[in-house]
C-alpha cells in the first residue's frame, strides 16, 4: 500500500489569541511544520464585539481546517464587583464567539466529511477559586457544548474537544498571580512547577494533527493540580 503522504501547507489552522501566550506558541508550532495558520489579530476580529465577529465571518472564506477558540480573558471578579456589562463582556469574549466560529465552519465540515474544533478552556471550569466567578462559568459553558457538539456533529467525523490548563506561564497569569502567589502555587502543583506555552501548544497540535477517534473530551494539563 502507497504511504499517504499530506501536503501540511494544504491544511488551514484558525487561530484567535494568538498574538502571545499559549496561542502564540500553539500557532508557532503548526506554522513550524507547515501547516497555513490564520490567526487574525483583535483588529481584525475583536472577539468582545458581535458585529466584528458578524463582519469577519462575512467578509472571509470558512474553508479551514482545524478551528482552535484560544482567546480569552480572566478579569478578576467576585460576586460584589461583577455588573451586567462585565458578563456581557467575558462571555462574549470566551463563549459566544466560540459558538459563532464554529457555527461559520460547520457548513464547509459537513460537506468534506471532516473537522476539527479545539476549544481552550481552564481548570476554572472543573475546579473553583474566588474571583473567578464569571470566568470559570464562560469555561464550564465551554466544556459543557464541546461534549455536545461531539455528539451533533459525530457523524460527520468533526471532532471536538477541549484543552484545560492549569497555570501555564503566561502573561495572563503573571497578570492574575503575585510573584509570592506563583511560588506558593508551584507548590500545590504536584510537578512543582508552571507549564510553558509549548507544552499545551504540543497536546494541540496532536488533537489536531494525530486525534481521530478522540471528541467531546475536556484534557486537563495542569501538572496534576485537580487531582487533589
Ligand atoms: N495562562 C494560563 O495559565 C491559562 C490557564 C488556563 C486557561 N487559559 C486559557 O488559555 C487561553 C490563552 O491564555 P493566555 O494565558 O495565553 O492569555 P494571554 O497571554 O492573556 O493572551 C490572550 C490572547 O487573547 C487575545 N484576546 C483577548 N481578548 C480579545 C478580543 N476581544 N478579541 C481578540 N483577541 C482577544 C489577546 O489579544 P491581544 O494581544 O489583542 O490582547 C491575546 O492574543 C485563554 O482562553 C485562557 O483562558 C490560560
Amino acid at each position: 500500500m502507497p504511504v499517504e503522504v499530506q501536503d501540511n501547507h494544504l491544511v488551514k489552522v484558525f487561530i484567535t489569541g494568538a498574538s502571545r501566550g499559549i496561542g502564540s506558541a500553539i500557532a508557532t508550532l503548526f506554522s513550524e511544520n507547515g501547516y497555513t495558520v490564520i490567526a487574525p489579530n483583535r483588529d481584525e476580529l475583536d472577539l468582545s464585539d458581535i458585529v466584528s465577529v458578524r463582519e469577519y465571518i462575512s467578509r472571509n472564506s470558512n474553508e479551514i481546517d482545524i478551528l482552535i477558540n484560544n482567546a480569552g480573558i480572566n478579569p478578576l471578579q467576585g460576586i460584589r464587583e461583577i455588573e451586567h456589562e462585565n458578563y456581557l463582556e467575558i462571555f462574549q469574549t470566551n463563549f459566544f464567539s466560540c459558538i459563532e466560529l464554529i457555527q461559520w465552519c460547520v457548513p464547509y465540515w459537513q460537506a468534506k466529511r471532516s473537522g476539527t474544533v479545539i476549544n481552550i478552556s481552564s481548570i476554572w471550569g472543573k475546579i473553583s477559586k474566588p474571583k473567578r466567578l464569571l470566568y470559570g462559568a464562560t469555561k464550564s459553558a465551554l466544556d459543557n457544548i464541546t461534549k455536545n457538539l461531539a455528539l451533533e456533529l459525530g457523524e460527520f467525523n468533526i471532532l471536538v474537544n477541549a484543552i484545560a490548563p492549569g497555570f501555564i506561564n503566561t502573561e495572563l497569569t503573571r497578570i492574575n498571580n503575585s510573584i509570592e502567589d506563583l511560588e506558593k502555587i508551584k507548590e500545590q502543583i504536584p510537578l512543582k512547577r508552571l507549564a510553558e506555552p509549548r507544552e499545551v501548544a504540543k497536546l494541540a497540535f496532536f488533537l489536531g494533527t494525530q486525534n481521530s477517534f478522540i471528541t467531546g473530551q475536556t484534557i486537563y494539563i495542569d501538572g496534576g493540580y485537580t487531582c487533589q
